[in-house]
């Protein structure tokens, strides 16, 4: 008793036993998460078991699918990155953790990312039925009929991009940042199909802020404990609602069937009921975020690897320029899917460079999940990361080298045939299962219109002088790699460069 109330008259006694219980509390944690924790027995670096700094330290970076990486190379295919958190290496792990059946829910980590303050998005809800009502209600404005109508609008962006490649301010002879040019024309897209009208960033230097606001939003998933970050995302939230509200006085206007006309019409069939309005601004925000980024980033390592490529890029060129006559014939459709060379050279981009290039992690659920013979208990969280499996030679092998053969179903064009089955298990840009993305077949259909009319329209070469690579000054693990297109992973990705120039063909 006399102690307690030392304890009360002294600070410098109380300030002495917080250090204390302080120190013993932490002194105890870490003996217990590198000696009892489920997690004990896993292989990994020593103060990614003690705490969750190691991880956000690479993620401040922009460099954690490089961590990812560099630890599987080193411990093999299970190991820990956190206090709770193991990553898996196999293509079996991808199904287990990511599949149809698999025992597990999005982790607490996506809590970060509310889709504004009163509701989740379909992305960021962690109950299953609440993501099962959301997704059902969004596929409507995914379903193929919707994209096809859809698709003048993306087509009305590219004929504007590659207009521009051609033109005076960019033209022959001054390079272009493709960075640059593929978000501008995937902003625009999307602001198109999202709020009825294109950003106008091709076109405007003014419009072109918002690309920053979008990439710091998705950070903040990350790294949320960053300030300058957070209020930035404040004021992207601004900026969306201003456009939704804008689009939403524009009401249901039939000759305008964007994703906001479709999911303001759209009905769960189980439930009857449509989204709320601030359900609505969620998922538009969600669709700008999601579906910006991902899809710039493949089209513009996709253009990276065809100017580091030049027997590639014939080839490519070849199959276009003999496959269609005319750029307006070059629209989604039998003829664009049949073109199976340009599919081969936009997996394998994203196969060397994944637009989602970390893990998404997964909590386990009671019960456990057992994967490859290990058994893994109810909340931890486990993840596959996309780079490192995508660079996992049991699946893909030479795999810093830009292969897009490797994805020819013909086996005498093919010299890695035999590991077709392995590559397609293991090839996860858009995840799998239930949580993967809705986005899928409207990102190949921009991907491959915008590729082919560029590479049917133009001659490309890297611009004279341009170094190879993005030009990253802090060379760190895995930055020295000349022929692959750096990113940085912010959830999504932020990339630069290359500079290419453009020459119309046959001039
Ligand atoms: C190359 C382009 C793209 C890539 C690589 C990509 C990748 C991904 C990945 C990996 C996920 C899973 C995220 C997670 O589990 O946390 C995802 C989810 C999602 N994506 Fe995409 N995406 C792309 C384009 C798009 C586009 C164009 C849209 C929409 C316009 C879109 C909308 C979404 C949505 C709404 C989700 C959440 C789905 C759910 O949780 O049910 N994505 N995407």
């Amino acid at each position: 008793m006399e102690f307690f109330l030392n304890l009360l008259t002294s600070p410098l006694l109380l300030l002495a036993s917080v250090f204390g219980l302080s120190f013993f509390y932490i002194f105890g944690l870490t003996v217990y998460r590198l000696t009892l924790h489920p997690l004990a027995r896993y292989p990994g670096p020593k103060l990614a078991a003690i705490t969750d700094i190691y991880l956000t330290y690479y993620a401040y970076r922009g460099s954690r699918h490089l961590a990812f990486q560099r630890a599987h190379e080193k411990y093999g295919p299970y190991v820990r990155l956190g206090p709770n958190t193991l990553s898996c290496n196999t293509s079996t792990a991808l199904k287990a953790i990511y599949g149809f059946r698999a025992n597990v829910r999005k982790a607490d980590f996506y809590t970060a990312f509310p889709a504004n303050k009163k509701t989740v998005n379909v992305h960021s809800s962690i109950d299953k039925m609440q993501h099962a009502r959301k997704r059902r209600v969004m596929s409507h404005a995914f379903s193929d009929q919707a994209i096809k109508s859809l698709e003048k609008y993306i087509l009305a962006n590219v004929r504007t991009a590659c207009r521009l490649l051609g033109g005076k301010k960019g033209g022959e002879n001054e390079p272009w940042n493709a960075a640059d040019w593929c978000n501008w024309l995937v902003f625009d897209i999307m602001g198109d199909l999202v709020f009825g009208k294109a950003f106008g960033m091709l076109e405007s230097p003014a419009n072109r802020f918002a690309v920053d606001l979008v990439g710091n939003a998705a950070h903040r998933h990350l790294i949320i404990l960053f300030r300058k970050i957070a209020a930035q995302r404040g004021q992207y939230m601004q900026y969306s609602k201003a456009q939704a509200m804008e689009r939403t006085k524009m009401g249901l206007d039939v000759d305008r069937r964007d994703f906001f006309y479709h999911l303001l019409n759209a009905k769960d069939p189980e439930t009857g009921k449509g989204f709320s309005m601030d359900e609505l601004w969620g998922e538009s925000n969600l669709l700008i975020i999601a579906g910006s980024d991902t899809t710039s980033t493949a089209m513009a390592a996709t253009l990276f690897y065809l100017a580091h490529n030049p027997a590639t890029l014939q080839k490519l060129c070849q199959e276009i320029r003999n496959t269609f006559s005319d750029v307006e014939d070059i629209i989604s459709g039998p003829t664009l899917s049949g073109c199976a060379y340009l599919r081969a050279c936009i997996d394998e981009s994203m196969r060397m460079t994944p637009p989602v290039a970390g893990a998404l992690p997964r909590q386990v659920l009671p019960g456990g999940i057992d994967i490859d013979g290990h058994h893994i208990p109810a909340g931890v969280d486990v993840g596959v990361p996309h780079y490192a499996l995508h660079h996992n030679t049991d699946y893909f092998p030479r795999p810093f080298d830009y292969v897009p053969e490797r994805w020819v179903s013909d086996p005498a064009a093919n010299p890695l045939h035999n590991k077709l089955p392995d590559a397609h298990a293991a090839f996860c840009p858009f995840s799998i299962g239930p949580r993967g993305c809705i986005g899928k077949g409207l990102a190949y259909v921009e991907l491959t219109i915008t590729i082919a009319r560029v590479v049917f329209m133009y001659d490309l070469k890297l611009a004279p002088g341009s170094t190879l690579g993005a030009g990253r000054k802090d060379l760190e693990f895995g930055r020295t790699r000349a022929t692959e297109y750096q990113i940085e992973d912010r959830f999504a990705s932020t990339k630069d460069g290359p500079l290419l120039q453009f020459r119309p063909k046959n001039s």
